[in-house]
């Protein structure tokens, strides 16, 4: 039976005048009865406080250049629209357990280095030839690039170019905080020192290879960047020679390559790809997502009945996908999707759960 459908789990008991004056005085010595607040604590089901939302990039990118216009030059490192979600407003999340950003960086802007016990990624949304240096290596971008930035690793970022770059933050900011976990510093310098050339993590732990010795399975993935061709070049490969999945299309996930696992310990990242015509089945999971739009247009709805949210969707619009809420997608043009979910979580702590109709 599907546990949406089974009776509560317990019932909230009257409130009697005797046992408000009981509870009243428990509070004064910081006590509190577990009956009354039981069903807040083992709900039968999650209910994030998350709401289904689309952020238009075309009303977005504006605003992002119009705030930067606001900021001094040594506050430019900060150009970020936190992508706040109505159903968590003050709490500057996307989702429950997702922090997400767009971000900013001018030619010839540079972001001093600096590192954050935070895990980061990047998503790169428009702009080349800007680079975030991770533990020393520079990773240049393209647009549809994914970069790893590994908890309480240096990194800085530059814009080498003549245009604006633009990229999607998303950090385990809420899990990190959740656990009193968080601390950041800046670098003493402004740049970290170049300890290794453009594109040694790839050469060093990503051609199924890595040096005798090295110690895996400590952290996040010791592969920085993951170019979009070569993710892409995958997808396309499986278009040919592979099952569409009903609920997915055809959806692949970044990994570590050293250990099979996430690239991020605490991020679990995808990107899918849905041809023209195609609709997804209803799909749910326990993680809470953010999707970007690579490219193609279509709708998405989230969630069932009458709290059912659907959106027209558009190349670079940012989704956020609550907590066990159904999601079914129909591609109108091609779509490419990039996801981040707190995903890897869940199933470390064994409660990841799905559900396919
Ligand atoms: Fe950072």
């Amino acid at each position: 039976m599907d546990s949406t459908t089974t009776a509560p789990f317990f019932v909230k008991p009257e409130l009697t005048p005797e046992r408000k004056d009981f509870y009243d005085r428990l509070a004064t010595r910081n006590l509190a009865p577990l009956w009354e607040v039981f069903a807040a604590l083992f709900p039968p089901q999650p209910a994030p406080q998350t709401q289904p939302v689309l952020w238009r990039y075309d009303e977005v990118r504006p605003l992002l250049f119009e705030g930067g216009q606001l900021l001094t030059p040594r506050e430019a490192e900060r150009r970020v629209l936190v992508l706040e979600n109505p159903g968590l407003k003050g709490r500057h999340l996307a989702t429950d357990a997702l922090y997400a950003g767009l971000q900013l960086i001018m030619p010839g802007e540079f972001a001093r280095a600096h590192r954050h016990t935070a895990a980061a990624l990047r998503f790169i949304v428009e702009g080349e030839n800007t680079y975030t240096a991770v533990a020393g290596e520079r990773c240049y971008m393209r647009p549809g690039d994914f970069i790893v930035t590994p908890s309480w690793t240096w990194h800085e970022h530059r814009n080498e170019s003549g245009e604006p770059t633009i990229w999607l933050d998303v950090l385990d900011v809420p899990l990190i905080r959740f656990l009193g976990a968080g601390f950041s510093e800046h670098y003493p310098e402004p740049q970290y020192p170049a300890s290794v050339p453009p594109g040694d993590s790839h050469l060093r732990y990503g051609r199924n290879l890595f040096p005798v010795g090295f110690a895996r399975g400590t952290g996040a993935s010791p592969v920085f960047s993951y170019p979009f061709d070569y993710a892409y070049e995958a997808l396309e490969h499986l278009r040919e020679h592979s099952e569409w999945d009903a609920c997915h299309g055809l959806k692949m996930e970044y990994i570590d390559p050293t250990t099979g696992g996430p690239a991020i310990p605490t991020l679990s990242t995808f990107l899918q790809l849905l041809p023209k015509g195609f609709a997804t089945a209803p799909y749910r999971a326990t993680p809470s997502c953010i999707v970007a739009v690579v490219r193609g247009s279509g709708r998405v709805t989230v969630g069932r009945g009458a709290v059912a949210a659907t959106f027209d969707y558009g190349p670079k619009d940012l989704l956020a996908v609550p907590s066990w809420q159904h999601v079914a997608f129909s591609a109108t043009e091609e779509s490419v999707l990039f996801s981040a979910s707190d995903e890897a979580v869940h199933r470390k702590l064994g409660v990841w759960r799905e559900q396919r109709s």
